[in-house]
């Protein structure tokens, strides 16, 4: 008995400080030329489709990092050299905070999945802008995911968003609502229309004021896979009505579809496998409902090409992925982006924009 609950404890702890021990190794290989230029030759994807453009960006490549993994934007120029397209930073809260208490992140090999219920421990965006400004210029499009304190009541919720906003607007090329993280008590109501409308409002407002005379950087809502399609369609028709750029679909899910692993009864949210089909049914009802009128970035249990070929076939003109990183390793990039492109030749494809919604 002992014996269990030892091993439990351990790989419990395990987890995360692995998690901490790449993150420092990354970014101190980040500030080291000649490491860079070997992990970029090494694991970065050779790309002969022409890059995606989207909001005058360019993607080399649909295959980006889910926000969560580099919380701080302390690595931005490994995980690039490790080939990701992009790279979404944060959760980012206004004042520094330090999470949940660990254990708070759990690995589930059976299922290919994480639980964690991390909580959002950020450096705060005083620390963050700091980081972001020492690493100019980026070496990918980077998105900056915004969140709210802990302790902000949900009806002072907007006034962090924005500080969020402002404050690394001069930073960061997207921003990304997280109004769908499990772990912040009571965060998801935010996603419905009692608090969505104003909330919205009032980000495009800050929007236009910080981006002054010039077309304003886009804005994206990160949802939920637990949302109802009523609650869904709700949420579309709000973004849509207060210009929102796009939708990142999903976050992680709090329902614990036919696990396997001794972790299933771990609070927090779970990724990976479990949630890939859930994913991407959402990424294929938001095409539908919403017309063209919302980009879709597509995340939620992404392993190999076959999976980010099906949330673009399913609308996604992007994909985002942070379970497969894990559990695939250094070369995940460039493994699945190699092999999407493989696939793409022996059906004549010759650009990403071609799969997007051929479902
Ligand atoms: C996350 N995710 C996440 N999302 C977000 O918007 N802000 C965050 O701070 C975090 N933090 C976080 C921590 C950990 C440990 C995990 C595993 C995940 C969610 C993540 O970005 C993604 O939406 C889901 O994990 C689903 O994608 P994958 O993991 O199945 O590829």
């Amino acid at each position: 008995m002992y014996d269990v609950l030892y091993r439990h404890l351990l790989s419990r702890f395990d987890a995360e400080r692995i998690h901490q021990r790449t993150l420092d190794i990354l970014e101190t290989v980040g500030s080291l030329p000649l490491a860079l230029n070997l992990l970029q030759h090494q694991f970065s994807p050779s790309v002969s489709a022409a890059p995606i453009k989207l909001w005058g960006l360019e993607f080399r490549h649909p295959l980006g990092l889910a926000g969560g993994l580099d919380k701080d934007a302390r690595c931005l120029p490994a995980l690039a050299a490790l080939g990701f397209s992009f790279i979404e930073v944060g959760t980012v809260t206004p004042q520094p905070q330090p999470g949940n208490r660990r254990p708070r992140l759990f690995r589930l090999p059976e299922d290919q999945a994480l639980i964690n219920r991390m909580g959002f421990p950020s450096a705060g965006m005083v620390a963050v802008r700091k980081g972001l400004e020492r690493q100019m210029p980026h070496p990918v499009p980077v998105f900056v995911s915004l969140g709210k304190n802990k302790n902000t009541p949900l009806a002072q919720a907007v006034s962090d968003y924005v500080a969020v906003l402002a404050h690394l607007y001069a930073q960061g090329d997207a921003f990304v609502v997280n109004i769908s993280s499990p772990n912040t008590p009571e965060l998801r109501q935010l996603q419905t229309r009692a608090y969505l409308d104003s909330l919205l409002a009032d980000l495009r407002v800050a929007l236009l004021r910080v981006a002054k005379d010039a077309p304003p950087k886009p804005l994206l809502i990160k949802i939920s896979p637990d949302l109802s399609l009523a609650e869904l369609d709700e949420l579309l028709e709000l973004a849509v009505s207060h210009q929102v750029s796009g939708i990142i679909a999903t976050n992680t899910t709090t329902t614990r579809p036919n696990l396997h692993s001794r972790y299933t009864g771990e609070a927090g949210g779970l990724s990976g496998l479990p949630l890939r089909q859930r994913s991407t049914a959402i990424i294929e009802h938001i095409r539908q409902q919403s017309s063209n009128q919302l980009a879709i970035i597509g995340v939620g249990g992404v392993f190999d090409a076959a999976d980010m070929g099906e949330k673009m076939a399913a609308g996604a003109s992007l994909v985002q992925a942070y379970t497969g990183f894990i559990y695939r390793g250094p070369s995940f990039v460039r493994t699945t982006v190699e092999q999407l492109q493989a696939r793409m030749r022996e059906s004549g494809m010759m650009r990403y924009e071609e799969i997007v919604g051929i479902n």
